[in-house]
């Protein structure tokens, strides 16, 4: 169990920093809000934390556009602040994971301003640039946000058009350019040297694109990203640069909605360590959906790949609105996290999901995202508001984004001091992977287990552990296959009516709506 690397063994917690905790009351969340509440990390049991972008950034895609890939954003803090953070989370034996986003940069970028200069420029071919076609865009390309349109904006005084994947202010990088991807590289040195345990890439899958750049054809999965063989190649040099310090990990966004395909970044043992799997994300609430995608991922595994389950970020609906059609939306972000502790695989925790918080509501005036995305980045409620003011201790001035309307019932403070809410589940769940074996490095076995129930064995050697998830909005009785004992303790339930440490007759048991459980087979 001492050999399980650390990004095996429990869950990474994503923070979203502008929504974290604002230390300094401008209603933004920064590095010293996060730094002051690693203890309530500490209580959640995480093994790491991941930050999203914290960079100098005109904000454009709210530090997604990178103006210095080497510094902290004076909202954010100082690269000081940042050792700080650095230094506090290790002494608490938490590893720490930064975005590296190197598809593209920000239009503010150095490289990109001098770009501008014209076809002339050394750093010309730094991005992508082309001739318009018949008056026109060089190609059909779209923009991954809808608003946007087309992927390709036309410069005037060069006529020229370049390349981007999400906003105009995020001109892609030219990956092809050897000098980019060196320039790339050095950015993974500058953090590794600073001390960071690992880097989530963003839109790891675009690093390499047809070189023809040819049109995609309307209703085909985006064929031009992905691009191979160069994509496993660029992969392999990125895995190289980290190696060379003990101990680092690589954590991709395969945003490829192809199981064989996410899964060739990881299988080989040379490229990412973990993939974050966006079909699982995307699976509809349906246990034979869950069973397919998780079985799946299983199957075109290799011995090197290794599982990260997920099933929130700062880009999609919170899993208590999501499943919420017939009312059962908090109570499946409460089997949802014991899915993710239970499976074979790492867990990834989207900061608020410990909380079991709902999406907020962002009034129309409110609005600053460009697609969609504000009310799964509320922040975070560490008070009610009837104490703590209408920023709920996430910030003494304006927050930035609106909070989620009920912050009496679901805020930390209120959670920590109950133990059949969300935030003690989590706790409680954490402790468990921690303590069992099984869970964290066991074997995995599907069950069959009856109509919308997910069922599946984590064993180390004689422990077993059976985990149920039941996806119906009514109770269900389990139906499990005759070579099961007929007896075990449940270890924990989502339920908090269900009996803790309670013996049970598995062959008699009913789950309640929505309930999940891991039972210890005796
Ligand atoms: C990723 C990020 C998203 C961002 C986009 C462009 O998908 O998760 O927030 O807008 O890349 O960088």
């Amino acid at each position: 169990m001492g050999t399980l690397p650390w990004w095996r063994r429990g869950a990474i917690y994503q923070i979203y920093p502008r929504s974290f905790a604002d230390s300094d009351g401008d209603g933004i969340g920064d590095l010293p809000g996060i730094t002051a509440h690693l203890d309530y990390l500490t209580d959640l049991g995480v093994e790491a934390i991941w930050l999203s972008p914290f960079y100098p950034s005109p904000m454009a895609d709210f530090g997604y556009d990178v103006a210095d890939y080497c510094d902290v954003a004076a909202e954010f803090g100082t690269l000081e602040d940042f050792d700080v953070l650095l230094e506090e989370a290790h002494r608490r034996d938490i590893k720490v994971v930064v975005d590296f986003v190197p598809n593209h940069t920000s239009d503010q970028h150095p490289w990109f301003r001098e770009a501008l200069a014209g076809p002339q420029s050394p750093r010309r071919d730094w991005y992508v640039w082309r001739e318009g076609r018949d008056g026109g865009p060089p190609n059909n390309w779209r923009s991954s946000f809808k608003a946007v349109g087309g992927a390709w904006t036309h410069e005037e005084r060069s006529g020229e058009w370049y390349l981007h994947s999400f906003l105009p202010q995020q001109p892609d990088l030219n990956w092809d350019n050897p000098d980019v991807e060196a320039a790339m590289h050095d950015v993974l040195r500058f953090w590794c040297e600073r001390g960071v345990d690992g880097f989530r890439i963003d839109v790891v899958h675009k690093l390499a694109k047809d070189p023809q750049l040819r049109d995609a054809v309307p209703g085909e999965p985006v064929p031009y990203e992905d691009w191979r063989p160069q994509i496993h190649e660029r992969l392999r040099r990125l895995r190289q640069v980290v190696d060379a310090h003990t101990d680092r990990m690589l954590v991709g966004e395969v945003y490829l909605l192809d199981l064989e395909r996410i899964v060739s970044y990881v299988n080989t043992g040379d490229q990412l360590h973990l993939a974050h799997n966006f079909v699982f994300l995307r699976l509809p609430w349906d246990a034979a959906a869950f069973r397919s995608g998780i079985d799946g991922f299983e199957a075109l595994s290799t011995e090197a790949a290794w599982p990260a389950w997920f099933l929130a970020n700062h880009d999609h609906a919170r899993v208590a609105s999501r499943f919420d059609h017939d009312g059962q939306g908090p109570a499946r972000a409460r089997a949802v996290l014991l899915m993710l502790y239970a499976l074979r695989g790492t867990p990834f925790i989207y900061q608020g999901e410990e909380l079991g918080l709902p999406d907020a509501e962002i009034p129309s005036d409110r609005v600053v995202d460009v697609d969609g995305r504000d009310p799964e980045r509320a922040p975070i409620p560490w008070a009610p508001a009837s104490q703590a003011g209408p920023g709920a201790g996430f910030t003494t001035g304006e927050p930035w984004l609106p909070l989620i309307a009920d912050t009496e019932r679901l805020a930390v403070a209120v959670q920590e001091g109950d133990p059949d809410s969300t935030l003690s589940l989590a706790r409680r769940l954490a402790a468990l992977r921690r303590r069992l074996p099984a869970l964290q490095s066991g074997e995995q076995r599907s069950l069959t287990a009856g109509d919308d129930l997910l069922a599946w064995l984590r064993v180390d050697g004689a422990d077993r552990y059976l985990a149920i998830v039941n996806f119906a909005a009514q109770a269900r009785r389990l139906a499990l296959p005759g070579d099961l004992p007929r007896q075990g303790v449940v270890e924990i339930s989502t339920d908090p009516a269900r009996e803790p440490n309670g013996p049970c007759e598995l062959a008699n048991m009913q789950l309640a709506a929505s309930e999940a459980m891991i039972v210890h087979l005796s």
